[in-house]
């Protein structure tokens, strides 16, 4: 093995076999590890092959990206997934988590869950003899934070210093983006109507993060959030199981939709990211995702590539 190759995988060593339930699991000096493994097998350059390893897909809410980008990183690791979805197993009819997660970890070798609570998310670990990862809480998105740093880095050579600035709901993705970036010495500012900005804990838990002097920011006010950005970033107003709140939703955050005019204000290098699904002409304007600035569809493949990483350090292929 190349003397490259062998730094990534004693860096990343002790990340095999663990759970990465929140961005704050992995360090920052493996999140750079892991994307640079994640180059490498977009590129071609390296190839891992997991013989046939098995990841379970519990989703109990919506997924295109997520669960797709899943299932093909583990069909180019050589593995395979299969579908848990709640509808088709018994924990559909009241199975308790405690024995689900005791008797798949018989079957399978790593769990991917999209839920509602962390909470359900961190018991599924607590019982689980496998690796467990967050395809998706209410309280965080740490498989997209990967791939949205992973994506400013390709485009910026660089994390350290940039300028982030999240427009909209202080919501899960905004909460792994803080976390994640205050590691990697992003300056992560979340501009939020006031009552919607991410919570406290989650503030103070990024800010105690913070590396390379990142600041972590909120502020309610677009317009002075964009100044000096490198990135815009956006997301939905109103999440999965908020969707009651919509109309109410729509009101309150008119202000904070990213368009052409915000485009102009941070300048015209900015790069507008947006997780999708997008609700156009809500929190982002048509011809805002369809820009030059937008790398929104570099950001979708690149879920796949950094997962595809990730899996391959949990499932111990390195
Ligand atoms: N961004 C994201 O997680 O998309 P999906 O809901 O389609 O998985
Ligand atoms: N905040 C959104 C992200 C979807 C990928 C939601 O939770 O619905």
């Amino acid at each position: 093995m190349a003397s490259a190759s062998l730094g990534l995988a004693s860096e990343l060593s002790s990340f095999s076999k663990t759970n990465f339930l929140s961005s704050a699991d992995l360090k920052s000096s493996q999140i750079l590890s892991l994307f640079e493994l994640a180059k490498q097998l977009k590129s071609g350059n390296r190839r891992i092959d997991l013989g046939n390893r098995v990841l379970g897909l519990i989703f109990t809410k919506a997924s295109t990206r997520t669960r797709v980008s899943f299932q093909v990183a583990m069909a180019r690791l050589g593995g395979q997934t299969v579908d848990l979805n709640p509808q088709v197993t018994q924990l559909g009819r009241g199975e308790s988590v405690k024995d689900t997660a005791r008797v798949l970890s018989r079957y399978c070798d790593a769990l991917a869950i999209r839920t509602f609570s962390q909470q359900d998310l961190e018991e599924y670990a607590e019982w689980s003899t496998i690796p467990v990862i967050n395809a998706l809480t209410d309280l965080e998105h740490p498989c997209q934070a990967l791939a949205d740093y992973l994506t400013i880095q390709e485009k910026f050579g660089k994390l350290k210093g940039i300028n982030l600035s999240y427009i909209g709901d202080g919501n899960n993705v905004a909460n792994s983006l803080m976390i994640c970036g205050a590691m990697l010495g992003v300056n992560v500012c979340i501009c939020s109507p006031k009552g919607f900005e991410p919570s406290s804990n989650i503030l103070e838990k990024a800010k105690s993060l913070s590396k390379n002097g990142s600041k972590i920011t909120i502020c309610n006010e677009p317009s002075k959030s964009v100044i000096g950005a490198d990135v815009i970033y956006t997301d939905v107003w109103a999440s999965m199981g908020q969707e009651k709140e919509q109309l109410k939703r729509k009101e309150i955050f008119e202000k904070y939709k990213v368009d052409q005019e915000l485009i102009d204000l941070a300048g015209k290098e900015v790069i507008l990211l947006h997780c999708l699904p997008a609700h156009r002409g809500e929190e982002i304007t048509d011809q805002a995702l369809e820009s030059q600035n937008s790398y929104i569809f570099d950001q979708a493949e690149n879920r796949l590539h950094v997962q595809q990483a990730l899996l391959a350090v949990q499932l111990g292929g390195l």
